[in-house]
């Protein structure tokens, strides 16, 4: 097993860039399902997740080759629709096979996620969605299975905005027969990537990025040929790693309008952020102030971003409150930041963090993607050596992390356990 070694306190400086960002590859990839033809995409990131969604790509029976950072799906030939459980639960994100599964062959079988380490996560949303459009659903030994001959537009209320199951029904709306309208549906930037993408294999779908979206279903779509966006969220971490070294970093990529509730609460705790031609630029202070975060959906403060600003604030003059409403267990980066020496107590969904001048390494275990992000940033600014293990999960999500802030200055190396 490999760790990741920090030696903290240098400054970060220079440039880095954002690589694609892996919520939006996913979803593509299995939308390349939805068209008899050979997609490409573009910027795809190297990720253990993507090589996942390969993998069960080519499970149900699609050629999948790689081309530097490019991916070509050929799926003329499906030869099965079933997600095994292996799969899934390797990578939750394995259900959006359902949409297309669904609406191309009016059959998908896929394993129920389960829980997972922030929270239940259950899929009832999508499923409801699949029932409104027609489809036939039956819980069978942990496997969702789906049939429809073909969907028929609906109106679908999401209770709460979901991301996957607002990308899920994109997917299989986009060939329904009729109008669908998803209502309550999430608006992150990844949803307006898919849906610009479905529409342009032919799809009809206005309204992505707002609460409403229309789609007008089709008889059929053309291969996909696209590039992924940037990743918001290996953006905002390198942001923070910038802040909270008291750095000055150009993130090259980095798109102000993802990042709205991220940059106003770093620039309410000092940091100064400036737009430039390809990114920003965010320049750490000597101190940072406290700032309270409430994550929520976008454009609210993304929970993917909690675990990364709570390792800011344990270095702010002062006393910060973090509230998680997504998930109802993303908390477990704090048991480790504190053996780092950080002042943090959880009361109920939100946690206290009494800042400090600075931390001690320790070794520490990543115990989910975000939450390993977070021992990393709070490694950079401690006094000694970090050692962050069980690594796989920051491999699930972010490129030569490693690599990339060496560049910048900081002492990180990977290592054998
Ligand atoms: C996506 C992101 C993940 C991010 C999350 C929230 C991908 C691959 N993953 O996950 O990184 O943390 O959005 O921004 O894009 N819920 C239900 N029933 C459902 C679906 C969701 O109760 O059927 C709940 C979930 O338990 C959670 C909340 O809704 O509490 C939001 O989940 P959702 O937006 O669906 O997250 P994911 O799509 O799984």
């Amino acid at each position: 097993m490999e760790k990741i070694v920090i030696k903290g306190g240098e400054r970060l400086s220079g440039e880095i860039q954002v690589s694609g960002a892996k919520n939006s590859a996913l979803p593509l990839l299995f939308a390349t399902l939805l068209a008899d033809g050979v997609s490409t995409i573009c910027n795809v990131p190297h990720l253990r997740d993507i090589n996942t969604a390969v993998k069960l790509l080519r499970e149900l029976g699609a050629e999948v080759s790689h081309e530097g950072d490019c991916i070509r799906v050929d799926a003329r030939k499906i030869q099965s629709i079933e997600a095994s459980y292996d799969l899934v639960k390797t990578m939750r994100a394995s259900v959006l096979v359902l949409g297309p599964l669904l609406a191309r062959c009016g059959h998908a079988r896929v394993s129920l996620p389960g829980g997972c380490a922030i929270g239940a996560r259950p899929i009832n949303l999508h499923l409801k969605g699949f029932e409104a459009l027609g489809a036939k659903i039956q819980l069978d030994h942990g496997y969702v299975e789906a049939t429809a001959d073909r969907l028929q537009g609906a109106k679908v209320y999401f209770d709460m905005p979901t991301v996957g199951g607002t990308e899920n029904l994109l997917m299989a709306a986009a060939l329904a027969e009729g109008e669908t309208v998803l209502e309550n549906a999430a608006r992150e930037p990844e949803i307006v990537q898919l849906a610009d993408a479905l529409n342009s294999m032919g799809a009809k779908i206005e309204g992505a990025g707002t609460a409403i979206i229309h789609i007008q279903g089709v008889q059929s779509l053309k291969p996909l040929s696209c590039a992924v966006i940037p990743d918001r969220i290996e953006a905002g971490t390198f942001m923070i790693a910038a802040a909270i070294t008291a750095g000055n970093v150009l993130v090259r990529g980095a798109i102000e309008e993802h990042q709205e509730a991220l940059i106003s609460k770093m620039i309410e705790a000092g940091v100064s952020i400036q737009k430039e031609d390809d990114g920003l630029r965010v320049i750490g202070p000597e101190r940072l102030s406290p700032v309270d975060i409430r994550t929520s959906v976008f454009p609210g403060f993304p929970t993917d971003m909690q675990a990364q600003f709570m390792a800011l604030m344990t270095r702010a003059d002062g006393t910060s409150k973090i509230s998680e409403t997504v998930f109802e267990n993303r908390f477990m980066h704090v048991c480790e930041l504190q053996r780092m020496g950080a002042d943090i107590q959880i009361d109920g969904h939100s946690a206290i963090i009494r800042g400090i001048r600075e931390m001690t390494g320790a070794p520490v275990m990543a115990t989910d993607l975000r939450a390993s992000a977070s021992l990393i940033l709070a490694g950079l600014a401690s006094g000694n050596t970090t050692e962050v293990a069980r690594i796989y999960h920051l491999d699930r999500g972010y490129e030569k992390i490693e690599k990339k802030l060496a560049a910048l200055g900081a002492r990180i190396w990977r290592e054998q356990e």
